[in-house]
């Protein structure tokens, strides 16, 4: 089966490239490498089922490309700056245009090309949505408390609005397209983007203090990335059309207990240092409720969080 993944050379995109492979699927890896890097598929590159297209998705494809991917069945959309870390070069903050236009413009471009070819489209959203929410956990009915207009909003609101643009070619053109909002997710070959988990373990590694933004009590859930993926793929199966599950790991931890956590896995004496504030518009709480992915989807995360700190930091060592 002919599959697209946009933004197959991220994190995620790179994972659910190597589990489609896996499977004997023929993929089709979209990816401008703005935040991905080409080292996360270099051991897919000599395999003849897949192909890396250097190309940006918020334009439309050229017609010699266009012919090398007709008749594809399923396209999953994952391309999108994705962390939100100020200080970092490779964050949607440091990418704001890019960020908003990937997933509004490029959301549009591959909706199309979705219809021509009679493709099924994923699009890849986020718990961002639901803001900093003020329903706990978040159930996907829940319609979020986001700010049009702080620092998160070029990431936040542009993919409120790429939700807006797949449910309006679902209902309008009968697009056959679902909406996954994705919750934190961690695991091997997480950029170096200033995301919480990498950042903890960095910290430790390091013997340096961990950097823990306000008084660490706010929460999170981490997901390990084999589960996502799992889910994903169902999503994309056997999601209805027009419909928008919640992934995402419903335990909830605070960010002290993630710290907790690694300091004990990896055994480093570092210290725990809080500061005084958030970051502007910050989450104070985060967690999925997850029940309609389970009754739909027949999905579950199953790797607990020392499990997946415990992969994730073998990992990091042997680097
Ligand atoms: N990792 C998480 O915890 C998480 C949580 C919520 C949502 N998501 C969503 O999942 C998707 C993947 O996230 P990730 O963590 O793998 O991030 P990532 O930055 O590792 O991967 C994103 C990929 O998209 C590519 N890309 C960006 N803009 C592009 C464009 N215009 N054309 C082609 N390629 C482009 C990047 O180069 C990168 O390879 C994103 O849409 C993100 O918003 C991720």
């Amino acid at each position: 089966m002919k599959i697209i993944v946009t933004g197959g050379a991220g994190f995620l995109g790179s994972h659910l490239c190597d589990r489609l492979i896996e499977r004997g699927d023929n993929v089709y890896c979209i990816d401008n490498l703005i935040t991905g890097n080409r080292d996360n598929i270099k051991h897919l590159e000599e395999n003849p089922n897949f192909k890396f297209i250097n190309h940006d998705v918020s334009e439309d494809f050229p017609e010699n490309l266009r012919s090398q991917i007709s008749d594809v069945k399923f396209i999953y959309h994952l391309a999108s700056p994705a962390s939100p870390n100020k200080n970092n070069p490779k964050s949607y903050i440091s990418f704001p245009f890019q960020t908003m236009k990937v997933n509004t413009v490029g959301t549009t471009v591959l909706c199309e090309f979705a219809l021509r070819e009679g493709a099924k489209l994923l699009f890849a959203s986020t718990s961002e949505t639901y803001g900093d929410p003020l329903e706990h956990p978040q159930k996907e009915t829940y319609r979020g408390n986001v700010s049009t207009t702080g620092p998160r909003a070029v990431y936040d609101e542009a993919k409120r609005f790429g939700e807006t643009i797949v449910s309006a070619y679902v209902r309008s053109k009968n697009l056959d397209g679902r909406i996954i909002r994705i919750f934190n997710t961690y695991g091997e070959r997480m950029a170096d983007d200033g995301r919480v988990v990498i950042e903890f373990i960095k910290a430790a590694l390091a013997n340096k203090p961990f950097p823990i933004f306000g008084s660490g009590i706010q929460t999170r859930s981490f997901c390990y990335v084999s589960d996502l993926i799992e889910g994903i793929i169902l999503a994309m199966e056997r999601g209805a059309k027009g419909q928008v599950y919640n992934l995402g790991n419903p335990n909830e931890f605070s960010i002290l207990e993630l710290a907790e956590k690694v300091k004990k896995l990896t055994g480093v004496a570092s210290e725990i240092k809080t500061t005084e504030s958030l970051p502007e518009d910050d989450p104070k709480m985060r967690c999925p409720d997850i029940t309609k992915a389970r009754n739909e989807l027949g999905w579950e995360p199953k790797v607990s969080l020392e499990e997946g700190l415990k992969k994730l930091i073998g990992y990091l060592k042997s680097r």
